[in-house]
């Protein structure tokens, strides 16, 4: 033993360089070619577009006021980019490719390396062609982690998500630019699953208490959901905590790239089988996440959960002075646009379509020179964003989170994204205390790319 010891340390101190402790290499997250069984067995497996070879991607878990590193390697054959979705973020580790870095090429590598100020429910996924990208796979759960987590037995991640994939073959019916779909609602799939498995499922004692974090990674579906066997709370929104949980007792609706962090108590009993459930195409209710319940945790539920510790910064002060800046969502299938500007020429509805283009944010289609606000640091900011389009579109924000008023004027949770309904109109707020540039879009990801993007600056 002693001499084991004594050869170790004599090989240490002959090393040439020892290398110093803080040189560590940063942890590797590799887009890559993979295979995987998305379809039930007796269906064909599918090759996707993975994160570490596996879908969906591996949870991040990281604590909150730590710094996240992970060297982006690229293995895929095309260029890529990740964004960190909904964490206050430095402006030149957001990915998007094209106004915040350069997408990376195959074979070569970015480090992506940030604080993390805020706990909560997040998700990463590719911001370079992402319409496609997100759609073979590329996505992953990013969890930070309160120094003093809620009261509650277990912690699990549900990330959900549709694959449009061809039975016979198992592959993506990978027309992902079909301007069928990118002009009209995009593109869903027809199969649905939860953490990369069409039938997910859980075991879990009666009365035991779960958080469930419920990420929706979708291209463009919109999830209803409801709780079966499962008594619960909302207590975050798009990661940030609620100020006061909510009962849920009703139908929960999330947009792609929201998320809802939910407490639950088991309150079915023992042999049943709880879960959540999604409202399917055919207007039933089918399971998403099995739970079957086996034993007992407790023999009375816990009753309702304190709320989640508050992240910084949450306020949005000085609302009613700031001006309103108004944004129409247009476009689309049936409605179509007089005309808008897109690469800097103002087109009419049949050019744009022959551009490919269906959709414009304020008459703007696609980035343009200019950005759509100049805010400068620390003032606060109202965008008004009426949908005159007959489709649903799911608006975020990057870099900062809002209020969405309400129409007694109040502020609403702090959110990331905001589903608008046809003809409804929204109301954001957020305090532009994050210098940058960034990017205002619909996360229905063939919006994005086919007009509904646009993009702000914080100096
Ligand atoms: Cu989650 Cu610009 O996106
Ligand atoms: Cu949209």
């Amino acid at each position: 033993m002693k001499m084991t010891r004594r050869l170790f340390c004599a090989g240490l101190a002959s090393a040439p360089f020892a290398r110093p402790a803080f040189a560590q290499e940063i942890p590797l997250l590799t887009a890559m070619d993979t295979t995987v069984q998305l379809a039930p067995a007796s269906y064909p497996a599918t090759p996707v577009w993975s994160y570490d070879g596996t879908i969906p991607g591996p949870v991040i878990r990281a604590a909150q006021g730590s710094r996240l590193e992970r060297r982006l390697v690229n293995a895929l054959k095309v260029p890529t980019s990740i964004h960190w979705h909904g964490i206050r973020i430095d402006n030149a580790m957001d990915g998007v490719a094209g106004l915040t870095q350069d997408a990376v090429p195959p074979d070569e590598s970015f480090d992506y390396a940030f604080d993390l100020p805020d706990a909560g429910t997040y998700w990463y996924h590719a911001h370079t062609n992402s319409m496609e990208q997100v759609a073979r796979g590329l996505s992953g759960a990013l969890i930070i982690e309160e120094a003093t987590p809620p009261d509650v037995d277990r912690d699990e991640v549900l990330m959900i998500d549709d694959w449009l994939l061809d039975p016979d073959t198992g592959l993506f019916i990978d027309d992902f630019a079909a301007p069928m779909t990118r002009s009209h609602g995009g593109q869903i799939g027809n199969l649905v699953g939860v953490n990369g498995s069409y039938d997910y499922r859980l075991s879990a004692r009666q009365n035991e208490r779960l958080r469930l974090r419920l990420i929706n990674s979708a291209n463009a579906q919109i999830f209803g959901l409801k709780l079966e066997g499962l008594t619960g709370w909302a207590v975050a929104l798009d990661g940030m905590p609620l100020a006061a949980p909510e009962p849920v007792t009703d139908t929960l609706l999330l947009a792609p790239a929201q998320r809802m962090d939910l407490i639950v108590d088991v309150t079915a009993e023992e042999g049943e089988t709880a879960g959540l459930l999604f409202a399917a195409a055919d207007d039933t209710w089918r399971a998403l996440a099995e739970v079957s319940v086996k034993g007992r945790a407790a023999s009375v539920p816990r009753g309702a959960p304190q709320p989640l510790p508050r992240n910084p910064r949450m306020e949005v002060v000085g609302v009613e002075a700031a001006p309103v800046l108004d944004m129409p969502l247009q476009g689309g299938a049936m409605r179509g646009l007089e005309s808008a500007t897109f690469d800097g020429q103002r087109l009419g509805w049949q050019e744009l379509v022959q551009h490919g283009q269906f959709w414009a944010l304020a008459g703007q289609v696609g980035l343009g020179e200019t950005p759509f606000a100049t805010l400068s640091r620390g003032e606060t900011a109202r965008i008004r964003m009426s949908n005159d389009t007959i489709f649903p579109h799911a608006m975020h924000l990057h870099g900062m989170h809002f209020r969405v008023r309400k129409e007694d004027g109040g502020l609403g949770p702090l959110r990331d994204t905001v589903l608008i309904m046809p003809n409804e109109t929204r109301e954001i707020a957020f305090v532009a205390d994050n210098p940058g540039k960034w990017l205002l879009h619909c996360h229905m990801l063939g919006h994005a790319a086919s007009g509904m993007t646009n993009w702000i600056i914080v100096s």
